[in-house]
């Protein structure tokens, strides 16, 4: 019913040479109408030259931010359009390092979704607690909170296009995974609180994918739970044979 979706969040990494290389031994291994949806999101810079490596493969490709304005004066940032216009089908919004790092907030992450959306891309939600907020219990307030504020104003329909990825803070970069339990126990509540906003139905379609430490060994253990419909992977993703163990760890 919600057809699997693992993508590679290649982050700050790579020399283009690299990322080129990366993207073919991916594109190469995967080979054409896989039944996983595999998508690998590579530095802005290095935009062009995999999308042109990744055209007609079964790999598809995604930026790792965008701006919502659609042109105009915002020195450094990149418009919807522009990404369109390189074959991008995918843009990641608010993943915990902008939100920290770049003091991204739920308004500017709902500002880029309406952006997104509107241009016809498909985009990764990501939500998370930090180690605080799980500690005082806090964990599911976070996320909801995430969700109301990042999906603000958006049609049922147009959040049967959007993915979510959770994303633990503390599990992001550590090696410390969430357990299969933990992570599910959060996905089930997202999923109640896009029923809550969406209804049923659409709740239902919508892809959540975990991300935080996913690696080849842990992957199907994650990914066999019944609300985790995929994998965001940071680091495993830099590597072809690591990111498609990952992909390996679906059971289809
Ligand atoms: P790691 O897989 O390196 O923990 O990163 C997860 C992540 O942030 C993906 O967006």
């Amino acid at each position: 019913m919600r057809r699997p979706f693992i993508a590679g969040n290649w982050k700050m990494n790579l020399t283009k040479a690299e990322a080129i290389a990366l993207a073919q031994a991916v594109a190469a291994k995967v080979g054409a109408g896989h039944a996983v949806e595999i998508a690998v999101c590579p530095p802005a810079v290095h935009l062009d030259a995999v999308a042109a490596v990744l055209k007609g493969t079964g790999v598809g490709i995604g930026a790792q931010n965008v701006y919502f304005q659609p042109n105009g004066a915002f020195t450094g940032e990149l418009s919807v359009a522009m990404l369109v216009d390189l074959g991008v089908q995918y843009v990641i919004l608010g993943h915990s390092e902008r939100r920290r790092i770049m003091g991204e907030t739920n308004e500017h992450v709902n500002a880029k979704l309406h952006a997104v959306l509107a241009g016809g891309l498909t985009p990764i939600v990501c939500v998370g607690e930090t180690l605080d907020e799980r500690t005082a219990n806090k964990t599911e307030d976070i996320v909801q909170e995430q969700l109301a504020g990042s999906l603000a104003g958006i049609t049922a329909e147009q959040a049967g296009r959007v993915v979510i990825a959770y994303e633990p803070v503390w599990a992001i970069g550590t090696g410390q995974v969430a357990t299969k339990e933990q992570a599910e126990e959060v996905h089930a509540a997202a999923r109640k609180m896009l029923a809550a906003r969406f209804g049923e139905t659409t709740a239902a379609s919508i892809r959540i994918q975990y991300g935080g430490s996913v690696k080849p060994d842990n992957a199907a253990d994650l990914l066999a739970q019944p609300n985790i419909d995929g994998a965001l992977v940071g680091g495993a993703s830099l590597k072809a044979d690591s990111f498609l163990g990952i992909v390996a760890g679906v059971k289809l």
